[in-house]
Order: C-alpha cells, then structure tokens, then sequence
C-alpha cells in the first residue's frame, strides 16, 4: 500500500490484442523459412523484442542466419505486421481501459505507456488514445529490453515519480520482472499460471478499479 503517482501500462496485450497480428507475421515468415510456427510458440514471444523474437523463432525452426539476413527478415515481418497494425481501429481498444484511464485521471494520476515495440506511436494513433499519455517509452526509447526495467524506470523518472508510486500493467512475464526489478507494483493481465508473481492479476483492465489499486 502506498501513494499512487503514476500507472505504467504495457501496449501489447494490455490495452490491445497485438499478440493476434504478431503471430500471423512470424508464422508467415516462418512457412516461407520452411517450418511451422504454433500459437504454443507464439507465448515465447510475448513481451521479446523484435530480434530476440526473431531469435527464438530461428530456434524453433533449427535455422542459422547471418546479421544481414537477420536484419532483412526482421524487417519482412514488420512490413507484414504493419498490414494488419494499419487497419485498426478503437474498437480494438480492450474492454476496461478508458473507464479506467478515465478514473485514473480524475484522480489525478497520470498515465504512462511502457512498450517494447517499436510501433506502439503508431498504434495508439490508429486506436486514437495518444492523447491519454503524460509519458510515452516505447522500443525506439529503451536499450535494454524487459525483463530489464529500463522502460519502466525511464517512464517514472519522465514523470518525477519515484518506482514506489508507480503500478506498471503487463501481460508478459519478462514484463512483471521487470516491474519488481523496477521497485514497482504490478498487476498481471492473463493468468497467475504464469504471471504469479505480480502483486495482482487480472483477466483485464475491466477487472480493475482505483480502490483496487490502493490496497496493493
Ligand atoms: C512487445 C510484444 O510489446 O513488442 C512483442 O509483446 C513484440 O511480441 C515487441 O515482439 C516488439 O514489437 P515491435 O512492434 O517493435 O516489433
Ligand atoms: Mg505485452
């Protein structure tokens, strides 16, 4: 329990479900490498930045690529993902989220984006909800990815709050990590199979509430 300054939310699979279109992209790309990519294997990339995603398919599929070509499919996947990304619209902003951006601010909370993507500006455009954020860290923002807490850090200290006044929302276990490692609270969205170690987890933002919140 204690003062709550800022909420700290993850893009993908918090306030939208991306996870959806990242997988049509990888599996994509993976069928034209040869091998096939399950929604099983999907969970691994979850909260894995765009090359550790790429990574970690490579290794499901047994393949070995140089820098270059590595580089090259990254980008065919973005190129892939962007297609999907660029027919959004608000109606994919999950259930909950602008009641609860909603009280947050009336509370005088203020409201921060912390993403590993490299696209979240475009999304939050696409799903009109720029606007809500005092402070937006995304991938083109951090050098180094979840589970290190540099997205959440930097969004804290952009907001003059201190890690203790900060509750981050995230749906990816690197992502929780990242948040305790930050000095944080955290509320998983998904299942306490995974995300257990988050102070509090929830199906989704609809679960939750400012008074809530404050017993953390
Ligand atoms: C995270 C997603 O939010 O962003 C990952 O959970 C994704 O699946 C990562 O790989 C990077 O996204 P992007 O848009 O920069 O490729
Ligand atoms: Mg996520």
């Amino acid at each position: 329990m204690g003062q709550i300054s800022a909420c700290i939310f993850d893009l993908d699979g918090v306030v939208v479900d991306t996870a959806k279109y990242h997988y049509q992209a990888w599996k994509r790309l993976a069928n034209e490498l040869g091998f096939d990519f399950t929604l099983d294997d999907n969970e691994r990339l979850k909260g894995v930045s765009r090359m550790d995603s790429l990574n970690i398919l490579l290794e499901i599929g047994n393949q070995k690529l140089d820098e270059e070509q590595k580089l090259a499919y990254a980008e065919k996947k973005n190129i892939c993902y962007l297609e999907f990304v660029n027919k959004m619209t608000p109606e994919e902003i999950l259930p909950g989220t602008i009641k609860l951006f909603t009280e947050l601010k009336e509370a005088g909370i203020k409201i921060a984006l912390g993403s590993a993507s490299k696209n979240a500006i475009t999304i939050l455009e696409k799903i009109n909800i720029v606007n809500w954020f005092d402070i937006i860290i995304d991938g083109t923002k951090t050098q180094k990815a979840k589970p290190d807490p540099q997205v959440f850090l930097l969004g804290a200290k952009g907001l003059n709050a201190t890690p203790q006044e900060c509750i981050v929302f995230e749906d990816a276990e690197a992502g929780i990590e990242a948040a305790l490692k930050a000095g944080m609270r955290c509320v998983g969205i998904g299942s306490s199979d995974n995300l257990g170690n988050a102070h509090m987890v929830v199906s989704g933002l609809n679960e939750v509430t400012l008074k809530k919140l404050e017993f953390l």
